[in-house]
Protein backbone atom coordinates (compact mmCIF):
# COMPACT_ATOMS: atom_id res chain seq x y z
CA UNK A 1 0.00 0.00 0.00
CA UNK A 2 1.54 3.50 -0.82
CA UNK A 3 1.61 5.18 2.36
CA UNK A 4 -0.89 8.32 1.45
CA UNK A 5 -3.21 5.43 0.75
CA UNK A 6 -2.33 3.92 4.48
CA UNK A 7 -2.40 7.18 6.17
CA UNK A 8 -5.66 7.67 4.71
CA UNK A 9 -6.95 4.09 5.77
CA UNK A 10 -5.87 4.79 9.06
CA UNK A 11 -7.97 7.83 9.79
CA UNK A 12 -10.88 6.45 7.60
CA UNK A 13 -13.72 4.93 10.06
CA UNK A 14 -14.43 2.65 6.79
CA UNK A 15 -11.34 0.77 7.28
CA UNK A 16 -13.47 0.03 11.22
CA UNK A 17 -16.68 -1.10 9.56
CA UNK A 18 -15.13 -4.98 8.66
CA UNK A 19 -12.39 -6.52 11.32
CA UNK A 20 -10.27 -8.14 8.13
CA UNK A 21 -9.31 -4.62 6.96
CA UNK A 22 -8.56 -3.39 10.09
CA UNK A 23 -6.32 -5.68 10.94
CA UNK A 24 -4.74 -6.36 7.69
CA UNK A 25 -4.05 -2.80 7.68
CA UNK A 26 -2.52 -2.78 11.71
CA UNK A 27 -0.71 -5.97 10.86
CA UNK A 28 1.36 -4.67 7.78
CA UNK A 29 2.21 -1.49 9.62
CA UNK A 30 3.81 -3.54 13.34
CA UNK A 31 5.68 -5.15 10.50
CA UNK A 32 6.66 -2.98 8.30
CA UNK A 33 7.00 0.57 10.32
CA UNK A 34 5.44 -0.12 13.67
CA UNK A 35 6.35 3.76 14.81
CA UNK A 36 4.22 5.10 11.72
CA UNK A 37 4.86 9.16 10.64
CA UNK A 38 0.94 9.44 9.50
CA UNK A 39 0.07 12.50 6.87
CA UNK A 40 -3.53 12.09 5.64
CA UNK A 41 -5.07 14.54 3.85
CA UNK A 42 -7.33 17.10 5.70
CA UNK A 43 -5.94 15.69 9.24
CA UNK A 44 -3.10 17.14 11.45
CA UNK A 45 0.18 15.24 11.40
CA UNK A 46 0.12 11.80 14.19
CA UNK A 47 2.47 9.15 14.44
CA UNK A 48 0.76 5.63 14.85
CA UNK A 49 1.96 3.28 17.72
CA UNK A 50 1.34 -0.30 16.74
CA UNK A 51 2.72 -2.37 18.71
CA UNK A 52 1.80 -3.75 22.69
CA UNK A 53 5.34 -2.66 24.37
CA UNK A 54 5.42 0.53 22.41
CA UNK A 55 2.19 1.56 23.75
CA UNK A 56 2.81 0.29 27.46
CA UNK A 57 5.95 2.54 27.16
CA UNK A 58 4.38 5.49 26.21
CA UNK A 59 1.29 5.12 28.57
CA UNK A 60 3.95 4.40 31.46
CA UNK A 61 5.47 8.09 31.02
CA UNK A 62 2.30 10.18 31.64
CA UNK A 63 4.76 13.34 32.15
CA UNK A 64 6.39 12.67 28.66
CA UNK A 65 3.48 11.56 26.54
CA UNK A 66 0.22 14.09 28.02
CA UNK A 67 -3.58 13.83 27.04
CA UNK A 68 -4.57 16.99 26.05
CA UNK A 69 -5.30 18.64 23.92
CA UNK A 70 -5.62 15.96 21.41
CA UNK A 71 -7.47 13.12 22.31
CA UNK A 72 -8.81 11.60 18.97
CA UNK A 73 -8.97 11.28 15.50
CA UNK A 74 -10.66 14.42 13.96
CA UNK A 75 -10.58 16.16 10.78
CA UNK A 76 -8.98 19.95 10.59
CA UNK A 77 -12.35 20.94 9.35
CA UNK A 78 -13.68 18.82 12.24
CA UNK A 79 -11.71 20.74 14.73
CA UNK A 80 -12.11 23.99 13.30
CA UNK A 81 -16.07 23.62 13.64
CA UNK A 82 -15.33 22.30 17.44
CA UNK A 83 -13.70 25.44 18.34
CA UNK A 84 -16.54 27.68 16.46
CA UNK A 85 -19.06 25.84 18.34
CA UNK A 86 -16.50 25.83 21.92
CA UNK A 87 -15.88 29.70 21.76
CA UNK A 88 -11.83 29.02 21.19
CA UNK A 89 -12.07 26.17 23.66
CA UNK A 90 -10.26 22.61 21.25
CA UNK A 91 -12.91 20.15 22.83
CA UNK A 92 -16.70 19.73 23.30
CA UNK A 93 -16.43 17.94 26.92
CA UNK A 94 -13.51 18.08 29.16
CA UNK A 95 -13.17 14.68 31.05
CA UNK A 96 -10.38 13.15 33.15
CA UNK A 97 -9.57 11.81 29.62
CA UNK A 98 -8.51 14.98 28.74
CA UNK A 99 -6.76 16.11 31.39
CA UNK A 100 -3.02 15.61 32.70
CA UNK A 101 -1.46 15.89 36.30
CA UNK A 102 -2.34 17.56 38.79
CA UNK A 103 -5.59 18.16 37.64
CA UNK A 104 -6.04 14.39 36.37
CA UNK A 105 -5.39 13.30 39.73
CA UNK A 106 -7.72 15.50 41.58
CA UNK A 107 -10.75 14.71 39.21
CA UNK A 108 -10.37 10.86 39.13
CA UNK A 109 -10.25 10.79 43.03
CA UNK A 110 -14.20 12.35 42.82
CA UNK A 111 -14.99 8.79 41.32
CA UNK A 112 -11.99 6.54 42.28
CA UNK A 113 -12.93 4.87 45.14
CA UNK A 114 -16.78 4.62 44.09
CA UNK A 115 -15.32 2.37 40.99
CA UNK A 116 -13.35 0.24 43.15
CA UNK A 117 -14.02 -3.55 43.74
CA UNK A 118 -14.87 -2.93 47.10
CA UNK A 119 -17.47 -0.45 45.99
CA UNK A 120 -18.92 -2.19 42.88
CA UNK A 121 -19.26 -5.80 44.65
CA UNK A 122 -21.98 -3.96 46.40
CA UNK A 123 -23.87 -3.24 43.23
CA UNK A 124 -23.45 -7.30 42.34
CA UNK A 125 -26.63 -8.04 42.92
CA UNK A 126 -28.60 -5.30 40.95
CA UNK A 127 -26.29 -6.15 38.25
CA UNK A 128 -26.94 -9.64 38.65
CA UNK A 129 -30.89 -8.68 38.17
CA UNK A 130 -30.34 -6.62 35.15
CA UNK A 131 -28.62 -9.16 33.36
CA UNK A 132 -31.37 -12.14 33.98
CA UNK A 133 -33.73 -9.31 32.91
CA UNK A 134 -31.61 -8.97 29.85
CA UNK A 135 -31.54 -12.49 28.71
CA UNK A 136 -35.41 -12.69 29.87
CA UNK A 137 -35.96 -10.38 27.29
CA UNK A 138 -34.27 -12.14 24.54
CA UNK A 139 -36.38 -14.97 25.37
CA UNK A 140 -39.20 -13.75 24.77
CA UNK A 141 -38.32 -12.45 21.60
CA UNK A 142 -38.93 -16.16 20.34
CA UNK A 143 -35.79 -17.96 19.02
CA UNK A 144 -34.46 -15.30 17.45
CA UNK A 145 -33.15 -11.37 17.66
CA UNK A 146 -30.63 -8.96 16.26
CA UNK A 147 -28.54 -10.00 19.74
CA UNK A 148 -26.43 -6.42 19.03
CA UNK A 149 -29.78 -4.65 18.35
CA UNK A 150 -32.21 -6.40 20.60
CA UNK A 151 -29.75 -7.09 23.84
CA UNK A 152 -26.27 -5.74 23.82
CA UNK A 153 -26.87 -2.36 23.25
CA UNK A 154 -29.63 -2.54 26.37
CA UNK A 155 -27.82 -4.23 28.67
CA UNK A 156 -24.89 -1.90 29.32
CA UNK A 157 -26.75 1.28 29.25
CA UNK A 158 -29.34 -0.05 31.93
CA UNK A 159 -26.04 -0.74 34.33
CA UNK A 160 -25.19 3.04 33.32
CA UNK A 161 -28.66 3.99 34.74
CA UNK A 162 -28.41 2.48 37.55
CA UNK A 163 -25.06 3.56 38.83
CA UNK A 164 -26.45 7.18 37.73
CA UNK A 165 -29.85 6.55 38.83
CA UNK A 166 -31.51 7.46 35.85
CA UNK A 167 -34.88 6.49 35.90
CA UNK A 168 -36.10 4.05 32.89
CA UNK A 169 -38.27 5.98 31.01
CA UNK A 170 -35.18 7.88 30.00
CA UNK A 171 -33.36 5.20 28.11
CA UNK A 172 -34.40 5.24 24.84
CA UNK A 173 -33.40 9.02 24.82
CA UNK A 174 -29.84 8.29 26.10
CA UNK A 175 -29.53 5.37 23.84
CA UNK A 176 -30.12 7.47 20.49
CA UNK A 177 -27.73 10.45 21.90
CA UNK A 178 -24.93 7.60 22.58
CA UNK A 179 -25.83 5.78 18.91
CA UNK A 180 -25.40 9.36 17.36
CA UNK A 181 -22.36 10.12 19.52
CA UNK A 182 -20.14 7.29 18.34
CA UNK A 183 -21.55 6.36 15.33
CA UNK A 184 -18.05 7.67 13.79
CA UNK A 185 -18.95 8.08 10.23
CA UNK A 186 -21.82 5.94 10.01
CA UNK A 187 -24.59 6.72 8.65
CA UNK A 188 -26.77 4.13 9.90
CA UNK A 189 -25.86 4.39 13.73
CA UNK A 190 -25.90 8.73 13.56
CA UNK A 191 -29.32 9.10 12.27
CA UNK A 192 -28.53 12.39 11.00
CA UNK A 193 -27.29 13.96 13.74
CA UNK A 194 -23.14 14.88 13.94
CA UNK A 195 -21.58 14.59 17.05
CA UNK A 196 -21.66 18.87 17.93
CA UNK A 197 -25.45 17.63 18.54
CA UNK A 198 -24.85 14.47 19.56
CA UNK A 199 -22.63 16.09 22.59
CA UNK A 200 -25.12 19.02 23.03
CA UNK A 201 -27.72 16.47 23.48
CA UNK A 202 -25.59 14.47 26.46
CA UNK A 203 -24.36 17.66 27.86
CA UNK A 204 -28.21 18.73 28.22
CA UNK A 205 -29.35 15.41 29.74
CA UNK A 206 -26.75 15.06 32.36
CA UNK A 207 -26.97 19.26 33.19
CA UNK A 208 -30.70 18.66 34.27
CA UNK A 209 -29.28 15.43 36.66
CA UNK A 210 -26.92 17.73 38.45
CA UNK A 211 -29.45 20.22 39.02
CA UNK A 212 -31.73 17.40 40.28
CA UNK A 213 -29.01 15.68 42.42
CA UNK A 214 -27.64 19.33 44.06
CA UNK A 215 -31.36 19.76 45.16
CA UNK A 216 -31.93 16.44 46.23
CA UNK A 217 -28.94 14.35 46.87
CA UNK A 218 -28.77 10.95 47.05
CA UNK A 219 -26.26 7.95 48.30
CA UNK A 220 -25.24 7.56 44.37
CA UNK A 221 -22.37 8.23 41.86
CA UNK A 222 -24.82 10.94 39.99
CA UNK A 223 -24.55 12.64 43.60
CA UNK A 224 -20.91 12.41 44.16
CA UNK A 225 -20.64 14.00 40.65
CA UNK A 226 -23.33 17.11 41.34
CA UNK A 227 -21.56 18.26 44.69
CA UNK A 228 -17.93 17.50 43.86
CA UNK A 229 -15.55 19.71 45.45
CA UNK A 230 -11.75 20.54 43.86
CA UNK A 231 -9.01 22.69 45.54
CA UNK A 232 -12.53 23.64 48.02
CA UNK A 233 -14.59 25.13 44.96
CA UNK A 234 -17.12 22.77 43.60
CA UNK A 235 -16.54 21.77 40.20
CA UNK A 236 -17.37 23.80 37.26
CA UNK A 237 -20.84 23.70 35.00
CA UNK A 238 -18.84 21.66 32.21
CA UNK A 239 -16.32 20.06 34.34
CA UNK A 240 -19.54 18.07 35.94
CA UNK A 241 -21.67 17.63 32.95
CA UNK A 242 -18.15 16.57 30.97
CA UNK A 243 -17.38 13.94 34.16
CA UNK A 244 -21.43 12.35 33.45
CA UNK A 245 -20.70 12.52 29.62
CA UNK A 246 -17.53 10.74 29.63
CA UNK A 247 -19.10 7.69 32.42
CA UNK A 248 -22.19 6.82 29.92
CA UNK A 249 -20.10 6.96 26.31
CA UNK A 250 -16.75 5.14 27.91
CA UNK A 251 -19.20 2.90 29.61
CA UNK A 252 -21.35 2.33 26.76
CA UNK A 253 -20.72 1.16 23.42
CA UNK A 254 -17.88 -0.50 24.42
CA UNK A 255 -19.16 -3.16 27.25
CA UNK A 256 -21.90 -3.66 23.94
CA UNK A 257 -19.27 -4.19 21.30
CA UNK A 258 -17.78 -6.58 24.01
CA UNK A 259 -20.22 -8.52 24.34
CA UNK A 260 -21.60 -9.07 20.89
CA UNK A 261 -18.30 -9.24 19.80
CA UNK A 262 -17.53 -11.61 22.54
CA UNK A 263 -20.73 -13.64 21.31
CA UNK A 264 -19.99 -13.84 18.14
CA UNK A 265 -16.52 -15.18 18.64
CA UNK A 266 -18.01 -17.66 20.52
CA UNK A 267 -20.23 -18.56 17.33
CA UNK A 268 -17.47 -19.05 15.70
CA UNK A 269 -15.11 -21.20 17.49
CA UNK A 270 -18.02 -23.57 19.32
CA UNK A 271 -15.39 -25.70 20.96
CA UNK A 272 -14.23 -22.04 23.28
CA UNK A 273 -17.74 -21.66 24.09
CA UNK A 274 -18.42 -25.55 25.15
CA UNK A 275 -15.00 -24.99 27.44
CA UNK A 276 -16.99 -22.63 29.16
CA UNK A 277 -20.56 -24.11 29.18
CA UNK A 278 -18.22 -27.35 30.47
CA UNK A 279 -16.70 -24.94 32.63
CA UNK A 280 -18.59 -21.76 33.80
CA UNK A 281 -15.64 -20.59 36.33
CA UNK A 282 -13.58 -19.69 32.85
CA UNK A 283 -16.01 -16.76 32.09
CA UNK A 284 -13.97 -14.51 33.81
CA UNK A 285 -10.82 -15.53 31.72
CA UNK A 286 -13.26 -15.39 28.72
CA UNK A 287 -14.41 -12.09 29.40
CA UNK A 288 -10.41 -10.55 28.89
CA UNK A 289 -9.99 -12.30 26.20
CA UNK A 290 -13.13 -11.10 24.80
CA UNK A 291 -12.10 -7.16 25.74
CA UNK A 292 -8.54 -8.24 23.83
CA UNK A 293 -10.18 -9.89 20.73
CA UNK A 294 -12.44 -6.99 20.39
CA UNK A 295 -10.61 -3.99 21.58
CA UNK A 296 -13.71 -1.53 21.35
CA UNK A 297 -11.66 1.75 21.84
CA UNK A 298 -9.76 1.54 18.90
CA UNK A 299 -7.36 4.25 19.62
CA UNK A 300 -6.24 7.55 22.36
CA UNK A 301 -3.96 9.80 21.31
CA UNK A 302 -0.88 11.17 23.78
CA UNK A 303 1.06 14.28 22.49
CA UNK A 304 4.58 14.55 23.65
CA UNK A 305 6.11 17.10 26.11
CA UNK A 306 9.76 16.82 25.10
CA UNK A 307 11.77 14.60 22.19
CA UNK A 308 11.75 11.50 22.03
CA UNK A 309 12.90 8.66 20.32
CA UNK A 310 11.09 5.47 19.55
CA UNK A 311 12.48 2.73 17.20
CA UNK A 312 14.98 4.82 15.99
CA UNK A 313 12.50 7.47 15.38
CA UNK A 314 12.44 10.62 16.43
CA UNK A 315 9.66 12.46 18.15
CA UNK A 316 9.53 15.78 18.82
CA UNK A 317 7.90 17.71 21.30
CA UNK A 318 4.44 18.85 20.41
CA UNK A 319 3.88 15.61 18.04
CA UNK A 320 0.62 13.47 18.35
CA UNK A 321 0.55 9.87 18.87
CA UNK A 322 -1.55 7.47 18.02
CA UNK A 323 -2.05 4.55 20.36
CA UNK A 324 -3.60 1.34 18.28
CA UNK A 325 -4.93 -0.32 21.04
CA UNK A 326 -6.59 -3.63 18.63
CA UNK A 327 -3.17 -3.90 16.55
CA UNK A 328 -1.34 -4.03 19.84
CA UNK A 329 -4.19 -6.57 20.91
CA UNK A 330 -3.10 -8.99 17.64
CA UNK A 331 0.44 -8.33 18.59
CA UNK A 332 2.56 -11.34 17.73
CA UNK A 333 5.13 -10.62 20.19
CA UNK A 334 2.99 -10.00 23.03
CA UNK A 335 0.55 -12.75 22.53
CA UNK A 336 1.27 -16.58 21.36
CA UNK A 337 -1.23 -16.99 18.52
CA UNK A 338 -2.80 -13.59 18.66
CA UNK A 339 -5.49 -14.43 16.12
CA UNK A 340 -6.89 -17.29 17.56
CA UNK A 341 -9.76 -16.72 19.80
CA UNK A 342 -8.92 -18.83 23.14
CA UNK A 343 -11.41 -18.51 26.04
CA UNK A 344 -9.39 -19.26 28.86
CA UNK A 345 -6.30 -17.52 27.32
CA UNK A 346 -3.67 -17.04 30.20
CA UNK A 347 -1.61 -14.76 30.35
CA UNK A 348 -3.42 -12.27 28.68
CA UNK A 349 -2.02 -8.70 29.17
CA UNK A 350 -3.93 -7.11 26.61
CA UNK A 351 -4.36 -3.09 26.43
CA UNK A 352 -8.02 -3.72 25.66
CA UNK A 353 -8.44 -1.14 28.75
CA UNK A 354 -5.30 1.10 28.70
CA UNK A 355 -2.79 1.21 30.85
CA UNK A 356 -1.10 3.47 33.49
CA UNK A 357 -2.57 6.37 35.14
CA UNK A 358 -5.54 6.50 32.44
CA UNK A 359 -6.50 2.92 32.07
CA UNK A 360 -10.17 2.68 32.37
CA UNK A 361 -11.87 3.48 35.59
CA UNK A 362 -14.82 1.50 35.05
CA UNK A 363 -12.32 -1.43 34.52
CA UNK A 364 -13.88 -3.80 37.54
CA UNK A 365 -17.49 -2.43 36.93
CA UNK A 366 -16.96 -3.25 32.95
CA UNK A 367 -16.08 -6.60 34.31
CA UNK A 368 -18.54 -7.88 36.57
CA UNK A 369 -21.22 -6.64 34.40
CA UNK A 370 -20.04 -9.01 31.26
CA UNK A 371 -19.28 -11.75 33.64
CA UNK A 372 -22.80 -11.68 34.84
CA UNK A 373 -24.14 -11.54 31.49
CA UNK A 374 -22.07 -14.15 29.89
CA UNK A 375 -23.08 -16.31 33.24
CA UNK A 376 -26.39 -15.79 32.86
CA UNK A 377 -26.63 -16.33 28.79
CA UNK A 378 -24.98 -19.67 28.67
CA UNK A 379 -26.64 -21.36 31.15
CA UNK A 380 -30.04 -20.44 29.65
CA UNK A 381 -29.40 -20.51 26.22
CA UNK A 382 -28.21 -23.36 24.93
CA UNK A 383 -27.14 -23.49 20.77
CA UNK A 384 -26.68 -20.20 19.37
CA UNK A 385 -26.57 -19.90 15.13
CA UNK A 386 -26.24 -16.75 13.13
CA UNK A 387 -28.72 -16.14 10.83
CA UNK A 388 -27.32 -13.48 8.63
CA UNK A 389 -24.14 -11.74 8.07
CA UNK A 390 -23.03 -9.60 11.57
CA UNK A 391 -22.51 -5.90 10.39
CA UNK A 392 -19.97 -3.48 12.07
CA UNK A 393 -19.85 0.70 12.90
CA UNK A 394 -17.73 2.43 10.89
CA UNK A 395 -15.72 4.27 13.24
CA UNK A 396 -12.10 5.18 14.22
CA UNK A 397 -12.70 5.80 17.62
CA UNK A 398 -15.22 3.70 19.85
CA UNK A 399 -17.28 0.58 18.32
CA UNK A 400 -17.66 -2.75 17.05
CA UNK A 401 -20.65 -4.69 15.77
CA UNK A 402 -23.83 -2.78 14.77
CA UNK A 403 -26.02 -5.94 14.26
CA UNK A 404 -25.45 -9.80 14.71
CA UNK A 405 -28.40 -11.81 13.67
CA UNK A 406 -28.70 -15.47 15.36
CA UNK A 407 -31.18 -18.53 16.28
CA UNK A 408 -30.88 -19.96 20.08
CA UNK A 409 -32.70 -22.43 21.52
CA UNK A 410 -33.69 -22.00 25.35
CA UNK A 411 -32.42 -24.94 27.78
CA UNK A 412 -34.28 -24.78 30.63
C1 LIG B 1 -15.57 -3.39 27.89
C2 LIG B 1 -15.70 -2.22 28.46
C3 LIG B 1 -14.67 -1.12 28.44
C4 LIG B 1 -13.52 -0.99 27.71
C5 LIG B 1 -12.94 -1.96 26.69
C6 LIG B 1 -12.92 0.28 28.09
C7 LIG B 1 -11.72 0.76 27.57
C8 LIG B 1 -11.12 1.95 27.95
C9 LIG B 1 -9.88 2.46 27.41
C10 LIG B 1 -9.03 1.79 26.33
C11 LIG B 1 -9.61 3.63 28.02
C12 LIG B 1 -8.40 4.56 27.78
C13 LIG B 1 -7.26 4.07 28.63
C14 LIG B 1 -5.95 4.79 28.46
O1 LIG B 1 -5.91 5.97 28.02
O2 LIG B 1 -4.94 4.17 28.81
C15 LIG B 1 -10.68 3.87 28.97
C16 LIG B 1 -10.76 4.97 29.80
C17 LIG B 1 -11.84 5.24 30.61
N1 LIG B 1 -12.94 4.43 30.82
FE1 LIG B 1 -13.29 2.61 30.01
N2 LIG B 1 -13.72 0.89 29.02
C18 LIG B 1 -14.80 0.08 29.26
C19 LIG B 1 -15.84 0.32 30.15
C20 LIG B 1 -15.95 1.42 30.96
C21 LIG B 1 -17.00 1.64 31.94
C22 LIG B 1 -18.12 0.65 32.25
C23 LIG B 1 -16.77 2.87 32.48
C24 LIG B 1 -17.55 3.62 33.53
C25 LIG B 1 -18.84 3.56 33.70
C26 LIG B 1 -15.56 3.42 31.86
C27 LIG B 1 -15.01 4.63 32.17
C28 LIG B 1 -13.79 5.09 31.68
C29 LIG B 1 -13.20 6.38 32.04
C30 LIG B 1 -13.82 7.42 32.96
C31 LIG B 1 -11.97 6.47 31.36
C32 LIG B 1 -10.96 7.62 31.41
C33 LIG B 1 -9.90 7.29 32.43
C34 LIG B 1 -8.79 8.30 32.56
O3 LIG B 1 -8.48 9.01 31.59
O4 LIG B 1 -8.19 8.38 33.65
N3 LIG B 1 -15.09 2.51 30.94
N4 LIG B 1 -11.59 2.83 28.91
Amino acid sequence: MQDATLDQAIVDHKTYGTLDRQHVLFSMLRKDDPVHLTEPSGFRPFWTISKHQDIIEIERQNERFINAPRTKILSIEFENKVREAMAGRPMLVRAINHMDNPEHAKYKKITHAWFQPREVRRLEESIGSLARASVDQMLQKGNECDFYNDVAVWYPLKVIMLILGIPDEHGQRLLDITKAYFGGGDPEMQRGSDLIDATFAYVNFFREVAQERRQNPKDDLASIIATAEVDGKPIGEFETSSYYVALASAGHDTASATLSGGLLALIENPAEMQKLRGNPDLIPLAVEEMVRWVSPVKHFFRTATETYTLRGKTIKQGDNLLLAYPSANRDEDAFERPFAFVADRTPNRHVGFGFGIHACLGMYLAKVEMIAFMRELLSRVGSIDLTGDPAWTETSFVGGLKRLPIRFSRLH
